[in-house]
């Protein structure tokens, strides 16, 4: 099966001395393409982490990072913002939405950077935010939004750029239940639609939705069930 990011003795120090923490203490981990699968572990346990080295927002201190095959461990900042940029869509607890964009903008940020001509991206974002079920609420500033409507603004931001990987720590962490299981339908649309899913969840009922459940404790990989 084709990888689509694969971590090898990935290990994360943050700080120095006497105040250095290790978040991750040497994780392997494969996620192959089409592939849906949920992190799970205690708070503090590294998942986040974990998350932010296989979606390049941050680097290992000791290990390598390969995506679609090739190491990256070793590429600038610059370099690796460029491949983020076409690789990865990222979902977050807080939905993280530019309070001063409308919806239809904040979807456009990461095409523009990406240098999508602009006809070509607000066509895109509008049948983005249709597909999300925010047709009638393009011009809509986050403030005008429900917490559920602004997590779909943002899976509809993370698919801009039609990213190899959708990446999402704890997208339902802030919604009511019935809210948070109308995100998670749409989660399993895109895992139909054969996109590859990481999402980091506390909830049972959530991982069970995904086809393997990767455990880690105190920065180690646990258990992988599936
Ligand atoms: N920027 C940082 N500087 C120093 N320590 C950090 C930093 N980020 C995380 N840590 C520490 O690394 C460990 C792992 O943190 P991480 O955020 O990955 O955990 P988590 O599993 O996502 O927890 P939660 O479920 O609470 O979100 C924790 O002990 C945390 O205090
Ligand atoms: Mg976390």
């Amino acid at each position: 099966m084709e990888e689509v990011v694969r971590l090898e003795d990935v290990w994360k120090v943050y700080g120095k001395g006497e105040a250095a923490v290790t978040a991750l203490k040497g994780i392997d981990l494969t996620i192959h393409r089409g592939e849906y699968v949920a992190i799970m572990g205690p708070s503090g346990s590294g998942k986040s982490t974990l998350m932010h080295i296989m979606g390049l927002l941050d680097t290992p201190t000791k290990g390598k990072v390969y995506v679609g095959g090739r190491d990256v461990s070793w590429l600038g900042e610059d370099e690796r913002a460029l491949l983020r940029r076409n690789y990865i869509g990222f979902v977050f607890q807080t939905y993280n939405l530019i309070p001063t964009l409308t919806a239809m903008e904040n979807v456009e940020l990461p095409m523009i950077f990406a240098g999508v001509p602009e006809r070509e991206r607000k066509r895109r974002a509008r049948e983005l935010l249709e597909k999300v079920g925010l047709g009638d609420r393009v011009n809509h500033l986050p403030s005008q939004l429900s917490g559920g409507q602004q997590q779909r603004v943002a899976i509809a931001r993370a698919l801009a750029n039609d990213p190899d990987l959708i990446l999402a720590d704890e997208p339902t962490g802030n919604l009511d239940s019935k809210t948070g299981e109308r995100i998670l339908d749409m989660f399993d649309e895109l895992h139909d639609e054969g996109r590859t899913l990481v999402i980091v969840t506390h909830d049972e009922e959530v991982a069970k939705r995904a086809e393997r459940i990767v455990r880690i404790r105190d920065g180690k990989i646990e258990e992988v069930i599936g």
